[in-house]
Formats: structure tokens, C-alpha cells, sequence
């Protein structure tokens, strides 16, 4: 059995869906990461094969006034699972971010690459990927600026603030790959049905501005709304954010056979699935 922890989460729903049988979904009501006693027990008495960790505080602003509760839920808790894992037997697949970099190599990120989060959330995860190597059998798997039908997120922000207006202004200078919850959702269970172990990275193939991500949103939406260039120092958030955060996921595919369809591509699929 595999359990996913978090289920209820965005990524955790596509994932749910995905594993079917195979899957066994709990949430903050079953499982509260950051108690080793709430995590020994579920751990124990379910005894998953396998434990894919969806929990996370994922709010990345939220994280700067709220330390504690980012390095519980996103370091401390992932060390709990590890160690039910390690006394269980259970395979660890944790889910981390791009944030674990300071966006400065100019280049794609390959998985070996020197972390160096700007942000308490990127420290918090990375702080979790550390921790997930508690269990000898681990898998961690980062991915970057994340969508899908089950959460709040950047198309679905788009499609509404489109709805409203026919003129905005997004960030033109932070470089990554959207990535749609489904396709992480089947390189997930491809890493895990290989025997994968160690780290790997998984978005959708490609790379954009949040502004080209927006204008290409309209375009497939057909909603004609003018997208105006601004910096990341003009929209001046309380979390720094890497400016070129894109990941290689060349190890997910030669390992895998798995190439993630391009952003593009995804966002199309997304949308046609959204009208349904
Ligand atoms: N979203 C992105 O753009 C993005 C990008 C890169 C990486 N990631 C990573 O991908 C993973 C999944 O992200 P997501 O966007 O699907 O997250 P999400 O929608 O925020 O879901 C996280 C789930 O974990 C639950 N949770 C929070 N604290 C918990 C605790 N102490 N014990 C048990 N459950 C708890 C949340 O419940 P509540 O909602 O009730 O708090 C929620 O159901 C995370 O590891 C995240 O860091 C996300």
C-alpha cells in the first residue's frame, strides 16, 4: 500500500486519483506531522510500503512571520516520517522545491547542485530534504510553481483576476517551468515502479516568465487581458524568490523513459480537463 500524507492537499488529490487501489490517502485530521507519537502511530499501524509525504506548509510569504510553524511541518516533520519509515521499512518519498536554490547559476539546475535557499520556506525544505535521509530508503523529489484543479495556484489567480479585468501586471523576471500537478503526479509513480532512490527533479519541460505564463493562460483561455511587465523588486513580497530556478530532469527520464510534456502542452491539457 502506498500512503499518501497530505492527501487533501493539491498535489495529494491528483496523486490519490492517480494511485487508485494502490493508494490510502490521510490529511492533518488522521495525521499531524509534526507530533512523533501522531506519526509513530499511523505509521505503525498502517504499515505502508511505501510513504509519499504531500504535507507541507506551503505558504511561502506565510513562512516569514511564521519560523516555528515552517520548520515543524516542513523540517521536523519530515524527520518524524523518516524515522517511522526507517523502523517500518517504508520507502520515504518527500516533496520538495526549487526554492532549495538562489536562482544564481544562469543554467538549469541539476539535482547535485550546491543548495542556497533565499527564503525561510526554501530553508524549511531544505531542512526536510535532509531530514528525509533519516530513512535508508528515500526518495525526494523537487518540482516547481505547481498547479492543478485542487488548490489554490497561479492559472487558477490568473483565470479569475482575468475574469474581472482586462489589463495586468505580472513579475517578467523569475524564469521556471509551471508544472501541472497530474504530469508530477505520474513521475512520482514512475520513480517509485523503477526503484528509483536519491533525489530527482520533476516539472514540466520548458521554461518561462510568470508573465509569459500569464499571457499564454489568456491566449488558451481566449480572454483578451492585456499582461503588463513588472520586477520582482516592484511587486516587493516578503519572501526573496530565485529568479532562475529551472530544473534538469534529464535523471528522471534516462532512469524512468519518463519525458514530462512541456509546459505549453500541460497547460493545454489542464484547461481542457478544467472546462469538463
Ligand atoms: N505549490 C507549489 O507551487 C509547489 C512548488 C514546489 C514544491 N511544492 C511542494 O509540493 C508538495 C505539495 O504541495 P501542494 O501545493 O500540493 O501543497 P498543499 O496544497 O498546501 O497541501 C499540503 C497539505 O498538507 C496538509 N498539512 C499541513 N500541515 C500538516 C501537518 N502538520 N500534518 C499533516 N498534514 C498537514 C495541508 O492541510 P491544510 O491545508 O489544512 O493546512 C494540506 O492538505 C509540498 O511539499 C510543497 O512544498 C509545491
Amino acid at each position: 500500500m502506498i500512503l499518501v500524507v497530505g492527501a487533501k492537499g493539491m498535489l495529494g488529490q491528483d496523486l490519490m486519483a492517480l494511485l487508485g487501489d494502490r493508494g490510502h490517502g490521510i490529511d492533518i485530521g488522521e495525521i499531524d506531522i509534526t507530533s512523533p507519537e501522531s506519526v509513530l502511530k499511523v505509521i505503525g499501524e498502517l504499515k505502508p510500503e511505501v510513504v509519499i509525504n504531500c504535507a507541507a506548509y506551503t505558504d511561502v510569504d506565510g513562512c516569514e512571520n511564521n519560523i516555528e510553524t515552517a520548520m515543524a511541518v516542513n523540517g521536523e516533520g519530515v524527520g518524524y516520517l523518516a524515522m517511522a519509515c526507517r523502523d517500518m521499512g517504508s520507502l520515504l518519498v518527500h516533496l520538495s522545491t526549487d526554492y532549495i536554490f538562489d536562482g544564481g547559476k544562469g543554467t538549469p539546475y541539476v539535482e547535485d547542485d550546491a543548495p542556497c535557499p533565499l527564503s525561510i520556506y526554501g530553508e524549511s525544505k531544505l531542512a526536510g530534504e535532509m531530514n528525509a535521509a533519516f530513512a535508508p530508503e528515500h526518495l525526494i523529489v523537487r518540482t516547481q510553481w505547481l498547479y492543478g484543479l485542487h488548490g489554490k495556484n497561479f492559472v487558477e489567480t490568473m483565470l479569475r483576476l482575468g475574469a474581472e479585468k482586462d489589463e495586468l501586471t505580472v513579475v517578467d523576471d523569475q524564469i521556471g517551468s509551471p508544472t501541472w500537478a497530474i504530469d508530477l503526479a505520474r513521475a512520482i509513480v514512475a520513480l517509485i515502479d523503477a526503484g528509483c532512490r536519491g533525489t530527482y527533479h520533476a516539472a514540466n519541460a520548458e521554461y518561462c516568465s510568470w508573465n509569459e505564463f500569464a499571457k499564454a493562460i489568456f491566449e488558451e483561455a481566449g480572454l483578451n487581458v492585456t499582461v503588463r511587465p513588472m520586477t520582482t523588486t516592484e511587486l516587493n513580497r516578503p519572501a526573496r524568490r530565485p529568479l532562475y530556478s529551472t530544473l534538469a530532469c534529464d535523471k528522471l527520464a534516462t532512469d524512468t523513459g519518463l519525458h514530462l510534456q512541456s509546459w505549453r502542452d500541460a497547460l493545454r491539457c489542464y484547461l481542457e480537463l478544467r472546462s469538463k
